[in-house]
């Protein structure tokens, strides 16, 4: 059983941003090919100026809990944050602020960031249509 710090456990236990949201302005899936596991991720888009920014996000997932802590800390570093900041965030930043994953957990950080970049790109090719 691996070993998890307070910070992965802290985000397991209560996790921020879970659920999901039914006029989302952009919706992310990736799958993990490792274990099976899901994580989804929605994003609502505002703008400030010229910049366009995350106002609100939440994510669910069918995964193990490193996942379930990955994809609530990626939620809380992409709120409020502009989209071209979001796309920056990467899965080594995600684990980093997590304060390390445990070797063999570390497959479960790519599907937060994943997600969040399919979001991103959903946002942009629906309002491409538009
Ligand atoms: Fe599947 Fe962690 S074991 S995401």
């Amino acid at each position: 059983m691996p070993i998890y710090n307070d910070i992965i456990m802290e985000h397991f236990k209560n996790p921020r941003n879970l659920g999901s949201i039914s006029d989302a302005d952009g919706i992310g899936e990736a799958g993990n090919p490792v274990c099976g596991d899901l994580m989804k991720m929605y994003i609502k888009v505002d703008r400030k100026g010229n910049k366009e920014y995350i106002s609100d996000i939440k994510f669910e997932t069918l995964g193990c809990g490193a996942a379930i802590a990955v994809s609530s800390m990626t939620t809380e570093m992409a709120k409020g944050k502009t989209l071209d900041e979001v796309m920056k965030i990467t899965r080594d930043d995600v684990a980093d602020t997590l304060d390390g994953l445990p070797p063999e957990k570390m497959h479960c950080s790519n599907l937060a960031s994943d997600a969040l970049h399919k979001a991103i790109e959903d946002y942009h090719s629906k309002a491409n249509k538009d």
